[in-house]
């Protein structure tokens, strides 16, 4: 089910469409039928097959999916096309901020300048007389010492120039530092603290380079916390608090949790359960699951018993779905060049606390509860059907319909149809209603149009893994394989990025080196998928490189067969349809190329393939 980006834009871009921007195309049955933009022809030969996203032509024998069109009509690489396809098929690619050199000086700037105020705000809380507030919270909080240096607490003091006067011995310029939303500027001109009276939790990007900082006042006052603004390295939404503490914990445990707030992070490193982060009270961002989810796929999000605060941090998971079962998203640099970054992919489940109590709580009243807790996670889904439909009146019509509306489009993004049934079957039963009235409300199209209308997988996909099955052994067994990567018609290879891998694989230059050294070598965006058919061919015992050769062979034979015989259903299809019209031109051009295919397999499947003639038996019409 995992899909990867590179299929994600294959997908959502309706391949007739664009080609029949650069040919006229006319339907016939379930092709559409036009001139080869590629070569010279008075009767059109060149097919384009909707269902399984691509063309062929039978006088040239040029074939491919969307990307090899593109590239082989606009002459470009495949990079460019990926990303022209891209930006057409609404697939959202993140763009990467352009980082200029004088850029990066600046935001290593604000880094430092942040730097210096958490060692400042630190030692405050932990030494100064000005810090004595600061320090009563901690005991208060029973907030130990080490948790207190491991997350580099401090205390902002009552008064508006203590920072500021700090800042100035430091030589760093005001006016940065207001830029790093650490000081405000005076009406009349000046500077003054932003930060005062505040428990100060200094908050790090992953690599622990402190980016913006938290402020809780302390005792009574608004606001309850105050946090750094946006800034060029503070993104609150990208990031998450503690992650940097957390990482390797959350890889050893192969398990990431994620609570609400600053305290309730600490209180759980300080119990031993060190793969816990903050989302920082928002509603959990895309960005922050896929900070997370580098380090482990599981993802606990354990969430206070009140509903709003439920309902706030999963505002955002619903629209996730759609890239949660994603492995690869195209990211374009500042040079336009495509990465693929690895994220998502995520399984999220949610975990309730008991009521009235948040993590802080909870952890530090019984830590020996809190892996139960967390134990008690749900999948999403179905923590947020029983979250909406919870206390629901069953004669409140008005209610029902809103909530059926928002789990609608929940429920529709479900790639699995038992899954989804299942999830139909008790919506209804917890609304109330009839199974058809929840269905309809799900099979309605999506008004977001987030949801791609995908095709069906008919034969593309056991097509799709010949062919990944042929090119992750050419890749894997080099040298017993050789003979056979160079006799693959690469017009066969519907996958624009196999073929691309396939040059390289042809490459004599580096006929010596070994798949992982090839796969290193590679654009990263290619290499990612050499390392996904790699791994689809899983650990591979040394014995299997003796039947690579047999198995590549074999291979190829199967993307053979399967190539003529989708080719000749077309054909004979349209024969049928030429002698139901009685076109004899149509028949005479149909035969040839009908001929013209059988050639050309023979040509590069030659006989003793035992599929040749399984299919040239059998009867043309049937
Ligand atoms: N938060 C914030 N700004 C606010 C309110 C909350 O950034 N105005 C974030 C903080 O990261 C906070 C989290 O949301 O830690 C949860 O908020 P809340 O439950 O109100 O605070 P607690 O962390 O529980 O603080 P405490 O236990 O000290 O009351
Ligand atoms: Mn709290």
């Amino acid at each position: 089910m995992a899909r990867d980006a590179v299929g994600d834009v294959r997908d959502r871009t309706d391949i007739v469409d664009l080609i029949g921007q650069y040919v006229d195309l006319k339907k016939t049955g379930r092709s559409f039928k036009g001139l080869c933009p590629f070569h010279q022809e008075k009767t059109p030969s060149f097919i384009v097959f909707p269902d399984s996203g691509n063309f062929h032509c039978f006088g040239c024998g040029r074939g491919g999916d969307a990307f090899t069109f593109y590239m082989d009509v606009e002459r470009v690489e495949f990079r460019e096309a990926l990303q022209e396809l891209a930006k057409r098929a609404g697939v959202e690619l993140r763009s990467v901020p352009t980082v200029a050199p004088e850029e990066d000086a600046r935001r290593r700037h604000l880094i430092e300048i942040n730097e210096v105020a958490a060692r400042f705000y630190a030692h405050v809380l932990d030494k100064s007389q000005a810090g004595t507030p600061g320090r009563t919270v901690m005991a208060e909080r029973a907030v130990s010492d080490e948790m207190r240096t491991r997350f580099g607490l401090g205390y902002a003091p009552e008064g508006w120039s203590h920072l500021l006067d700090h800042l100035r011995t430091r030589g760093v310029d005001p006016a940065m530092a207001v830029e790093a939303g650490l000081l405000s500027e005076r009406d009349g001109g000046g500077y003054y603290d932003k930060f005062r009276g505040r428990l100060m939790f200094p908050i790090r990007d992953r690599d622990g380079q402190t980016v913006g900082f938290g402020g809780r006042i302390v005792g009574e006052g608004q606001p309850k916390y105050l946090n750094s603004p946006q800034t060029p390295v503070f993104d609150k939404r990208s990031l998450l608090y503690g992650l940097d503490l957390a990482k390797d914990a959350i890889r050893q445990r192969d398990q990431a949790v994620i609570v609400e707030g600053y305290m309730d992070a600490i209180a759980a490193h300080q119990f031993g359960h060190a793969n816990v982060v903050a989302a920082m009270g928002t509603a959990l961002t895309e960005a922050q699951v896929a900070a997370v989810s580098r380090h482990s796929r599981h993802i606990v999000l354990a969430l206070d018993a009140d509903t709003a605060g439920q309902m706030a941090m999963l505002r955002g998971i619903e629209t996730m779905r759609e890239t949660l079962d994603h492995d690869e998203v195209p990211v374009p640099d500042a040079r336009g060049v495509i990465h693929f970054e690895r994220r998502l992919k995520a399984h999220i489940s949610v975990a309730r606390l008991p009521s009235g109590k948040d993590p802080d709580e909870l952890i530090r009243r019984d830590p020996e509860r809190w892996p139960s807790v967390v134990a008690t996670a749900r999948p999403f889904i179905d923590f947020m059907i029983e979250l909406l439909t919870e206390g629901i009146d069953p004669g409140d019509a008005a209610r029902k319909s809103t909530v059926l509306a928002e789990l609608a489009p929940v429920l529709r993004s479900l790639p699995d149809r038992v899954v989804q049934a299942h999830h139909i079957g008790t919506v209804a039963r917890r609304l109330s209603l009839d199974e058809r009235v929840v269905l309809g409300e799900v099979r309605r199209p999506s008004t977001s149009g987030t949801v791609a209308s995908r095709p069906g997988p008919s034969m593309t996909s056991t097509r799709r893994t010949a062919e990944s099955h042929l090119m992750a052994l050419l890749l894997r067994h080099r040298t017993q394989t050789a003979e056979v990567a160079a006799r693959v018609p690469d017009q066969d290879i519907l996958d624009a990025r196999n073929r691309e891998l396939l040059r390289v694989l042809r490459d004599p230059e580096i006929a010596s080196l070994d798949a992982e050294a090839i796969v290193a070598g590679l654009d990263d965006e290619l290499g990612d998928h050499a390392e996904s058919l790699l791994s689809a061919l899983g650990q591979d015992p040394g014995q299997a490189a003796a039947h690579a050769r047999k198995e590549a062979e074999q291979a190829l034979l199967t993307l053979g067969r399967e190539r003529l015989s989708t080719l000749m259903r077309h054909l004979q299809a349209s024969i049928r349809e030429a002698q139901e019209s009685q076109e004899a031109d149509g028949m005479a051009s149909l035969s040839g190329q009908i001929a013209a295919l059988y050639d050309r397999h023979r040509r590069f499947y030659p006989p003793p393939s035992p599929y040749f003639r399984d299919i040239r038996d059998e009867p043309t019409a049937r």
